[in-house]
């Protein structure tokens, strides 16, 4: 007999120590401790909690489906909780990604990440479709919000890293929801299908800033395969407040890709937007599961923690931390070399975001102020009219 399961990351930047590195070992401690309460009061049925980088991340099943306002609000009180600790001890940016107030009901658009999947749960031999439920939760820090875009589209899509696609249920393909996070009048998603709109697919997908993987769903059952936290910040806060730092969770096995076809693609250590003062163009490193911000840059960072759950929504007894093993550290090394080799070059080019995808408002206020200095080098010319002043209507959100 089925039951209607949810997975739900919410994940958010409340303080860190000496900087922006990791949280401190209390706030873990009093978020582990929050989220074994809300477990003993029956809210959620199995909780885990980690950090990647500065941000905290609180994975959680239930039975109370998505944007459940219960389960949203536990995790804003427990970041609140948090950022008392980081406050009380002086940490960096302690209560950074809590932009609202107070939000009512479900937190998504307050500025902590949010991604959730609700699915038919029914884990026995007989189900021809989900014998057994393997996951895992993706989490990032110091990057854009585009920064599964790649990844996740050679995993689902792309037979050279999932050869599984050759296979017959899965080869059927899967539809990826693709959210214009430009538009901040809501919600706008496109429906594309792979194989055959594979292309397509691209044209939008190359474009990590503006266009995000909301969700992949599979063509062969209609489940939902992957969700991602695919909203920007600064278009939910007015201004920009801090990167976008996207959690996504990912089904793995049987219908859907198996997690090496799924990880395989972190192995380029592809360039994505990021980094330090979210304003570098430079590789995303995959790491281990709380792992801090300590490198000589500030590379992106992306950990990936995977779980089974049993027919009662209980995580596995442990869990399994995909980049934590010396495999991974051929590409860390790969991404530092990557990153040596933009960094050399400094603010030129490439190697800094274009202007209008400069986190800090403070630099585009820098770029302005000169840009109002502009004046035609023979002076003015009576009967050509003012120029414009440069500067304003830059496009740009906020
Ligand atoms: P966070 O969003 O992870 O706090 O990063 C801030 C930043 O810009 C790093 O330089
Ligand atoms: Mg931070
Ligand atoms: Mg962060």
């Amino acid at each position: 007999m089925a039951t209607k399961m949810t997975l739900s990351v919410l994940k958010a930047d409340v303080g860190s120590i000496g900087g922006h590195t990791k949280p401190s070992q209390r706030m873990m401690d009093a978020t582990r401790a929050a989220a074994a309460g809300a477990v003993r009061n029956g809210l959620l049925i199995d909780t885990f909690v980690d950090h990647t980088g500065d941000d905290i991340a609180i994975i959680a099943s239930h039975t109370r489906g998505t944007n459940d306002t219960d389960v949203h609000q536990f995790a804003w009180n427990t970041f609140l909780q948090a950022t008392d600790i980081a406050r009380e001890y002086g940490l960096y940016g302690a209560g950074q990604d809590l932009l609202a107030d107070a939000p009512s009901g479900n937190i998504r658009g307050a500025g902590p990440a949010v991604a959730e999947i609700e699915f038919d749960h029914d884990p026995v031999k007989t189900n021809p479709v989900r014998p057994a439920e393997s996951f895992m939760v993706l989490a990032a820090d110091k990057c854009g919000p585009g920064a599964y875009n790649l990844p996740m589209f050679l995993g689902f899509a792309d037979p050279m890293y999932c050869a599984g696609l050759m296979l017959p249920r899965i080869g059927e393909g899967f539809t990826f929801n693709i959210i214009d996070m430009d538009n901040t009048d809501g919600d706008s998603i496109i429906s594309l299908h792979a194989p055959e709109d594979y292309y397509k697919i691209t044209v939008l997908l190359r474009d990590n800033e503006r266009f995000g993987i909301d969700s992949i769903v599979s063509r062969h059952t209609g489940q939902v395969a992957a969700a991602v936290s695919a909203t920007r910040l600064h278009n939910i806060a007015g201004s920009y407040t801090g990167k976008d730092d996207p959690v996504a969770i990912v089904r793995n096995q049987g219908i859907f890709p198996a997690p090496e076809e799924l990880i395989s693609p972190y192995a380029k250590a592809h360039y994505i937007g990021g980094d330090a003062r979210g304003s570098h163009t430079m590789p995303l490193m995959p790491v281990p599961i709380n792992t801090p911000v300590v490198g000589m840059y500030c590379l992106p960072l992306v950990s990936c923690v995977g779980f089974s759950l049993n027919a009662g929504g209980k995580f596995s007894d442990s869990h399994i931390d995909f980049f934590d093993n010396s495999a991974w550290d051929h590409v860390r090394i790969l991404a530092q070399q990557k990153g040596i080799e933009m960094r050399s070059q400094g603010w030129s080019g490439p190697a800094m975001l274009p202007y209008g995808e400069l986190e800090y408002s403070g630099f585009r206020q820098s770029i302005g102020d000169l840009v109002e200095r502009f004046a035609f080098r023979n002076g003015h010319q009576s009967g050509v009219p003012e120029p414009q002043k440069a500067g304003a209507g830059d496009g740009n959100a906020d």
